[in-house]
């Protein structure tokens, strides 16, 4: 029997599943790696620590579903996105650390662009908003950061590339250097019109095109593994940033389908089809897939993206940084100990504000503490701030499509906290759908390489896999919705642009 691979590389932790033809994961391997925070506001990665993570649960998810290389169709590659590796293409050793996603050092560079109006162009090439956030201003920092590293990259000695280019470079033992179009336009530098890397952004940020990968589809062949990795040549079939590849494993294949993936952050995404959709609202327009899905699908679907940086990364803080709870699991219980916050608003922007307010000034914010303040109401603010940023991202993304969203289908991590989905659908006032399938970034790409590989015949066959696990009706009044809603909104206009004061 034949089986699909599925590499999912996300923030904090390097993930491989096995994945059966009923699309059910068959077997899982994790391993957690080091987050670095050099400086206020920095998070580095060790691309190469990344990478013995990555291929020690490569080898281990294949002992733990007993299942031999031989028996693997073809791999799907899917990656935490934006995060920014630059490595020497004679050694294959990254030349700095990686600069995550999560990362603000560039935030002052963004404001620079900013008042030169460069925030206009790169919109409209793009479809993103311009910050920090996303991989152009990192690498253009590496560049200028790094001794000697300038003159390197233009003597043609370097190559730069998401998680996904780092990864494909290592499996195919330095023969591939290619990213696809869902990655490379998070880039700032890709133009999703004519999809290519765009000289006159290049030249705005003054990249080196010798340093780019090609961009190929997300779902066709991009490289055959090296042998020594598996024991054999496996080909690398399917490829998409995390949360494309969850559109993707959530079988949203129709325009005006969206999820919501509840990882380190929390991505929202809707399918708005062939064509690029600007957004009025402070939404990101990005490339969902590329590739020979099957007629009637196209060849490329666009989506819409809300991006809220800390999600369970929140969760993650009140354990390590607060030491309110021992283990992220034990958020749910606390949380459901107390009613309600007790007034209590927690404004998580630890990395600035992603969609709406897109304020890279914006910091961490507690609000509403009186001295019956518990550590429960503060586990219960930190749920309610992941859905009520959820929700901004929500009316957003209704406003710019000019739809009633009616439900919203959810997955990841911390979908699995019953309490945050109730509150999700009470602050929503739509129903909440929990895919049964929770590993839907890693099916996703799994999907992707099992269609470009013949294992999976079409999108069809694809979409009568999805199946619902639980779904969580709202339980609050519409004005009960609102007055919570504007309280939070005044919670987010305290925590912004703290960071200059
Ligand atoms: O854009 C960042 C995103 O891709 C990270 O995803 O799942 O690691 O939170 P995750």
């Amino acid at each position: 029997m034949d089986y699909i691979l599925a590499i999912d590389q996300g923030t904090t932790s390097s993930r491989a599943v096995v994945f059966d033809r009923a699309g059910q994961p068959v077997a899982i391997a994790q391993r957690e790696f080091q987050q670095h925070f050099p400086q206020p506001g920095w998070v580095e990665h060790d691309a190469t620590e990344i990478w013995r993570t990555q291929l020690a649960v490569l080898r281990e998810v294949l002992q733990c579903a007993g299942i031999s290389a031989r028996q693997v169709r073809s791999i799907g590659l899917t990656n935490q996105r934006e995060t920014t590796v630059l490595w020497d293409r004679r050694t294959g050793e990254p030349v700095a650390p990686a600069i995550v996603w999560q990362d603000r050092r560039t935030a002052a560079r963004c404001d620079a662009l900013r008042a030169q109006g460069a925030h206009r162009t790169l919109a409209r090439k793009t479809g993103l908003v311009l910050d920090a956030y996303f991989s152009g201003t990192k690498l253009e920092w590496l560049l200028d950061h790094v001794p000697g590293v300038r003159a390197r990259a233009e003597r043609g000695e370097l190559a730069f590339g998401t998680i996904d280019s780092w990864l494909l470079w290592k499996l195919t033992g330095g023969r591939m250097h290619a990213t696809d179009p869902s990655n490379a336009s998070r880039t700032l530098l890709f133009n999703v019109h004519t999809q290519d890397w765009d000289d006159s952004l290049l030249a705005l940020l003054r990249i080196p095109r010798s340093v780019l990968p090609q961009v190929l589809p997300s779902c066709g062949v991009m490289g055959e593994t090296d042998a020594d990795i598996l024991g054999l040549s496996i080909p690398v079939a399917g490829c998409a940033g995390d949360q494309q590849a969850a559109l993707f494993g959530q079988a949203c294949f129709t325009p005006g389908m969206a999820k919501n993936t509840y990882g380190t952050g929390c991505f929202m995404l809707m399918n708005t089809g062939s064509a690029p959709v600007a957004s009025r609202n402070q939404l990101l327009t990005t490339v969902a897939w590329q590739g020979p899905v099957g007629a009637p699908e196209p060849r490329t679907a666009y989506a819409l993206e809300g991006s809220v940086f800390m999600a369970g990364a929140t969760v993650q803080w009140l354990r390590d940084g607060l030491q309110i709870i021992q283990s992220a699991d034990e958020v749910e219980v606390l949380a459901a100990s107390v009613p309600d916050t007790g007034d209590v608003y927690l404004v998580p922007a630890f990395a600035g504000l992603g969609t709406p307010d897109w304020d890279g000034q914006a910091r961490g914010t507690l609000v509403g503490m009186t001295r019956g303040t518990t550590r429960a109401h503060l586990a219960r603010a930190a749920l309610e701030a992941i859905a009520w940023q959820s929700a901004d991202v929500f009316g957003a993304m209704a406003r710019d499509s000019g739809l009633a969203l009616t439900e919203l289908r959810v997955d990841g991590g911390a979908s699995r906290n019953n309490l945050l989905m109730q509150i999700q659908a009470n602050v929503l006032g739509v129903p909440v759908v929990r895919s049964r399938v929770t590993e839907t970034t890693a099916l996703g790409a799994a999907y992707l390489a099992g269609l470009a590989t013949g294992f999976w015949s079409g999108a069809d066959e694809i979409a009568a896999q999805w199946a619902e696990d639980r779904r969580f009706e709202p339980q609050w009044s519409g004005v009960q919705r609102e007055a919570g809603m504007a309280r939070w909104r005044e919670a987010v206009d305290r925590s912004r642009q703290w960071a200059q004061a």
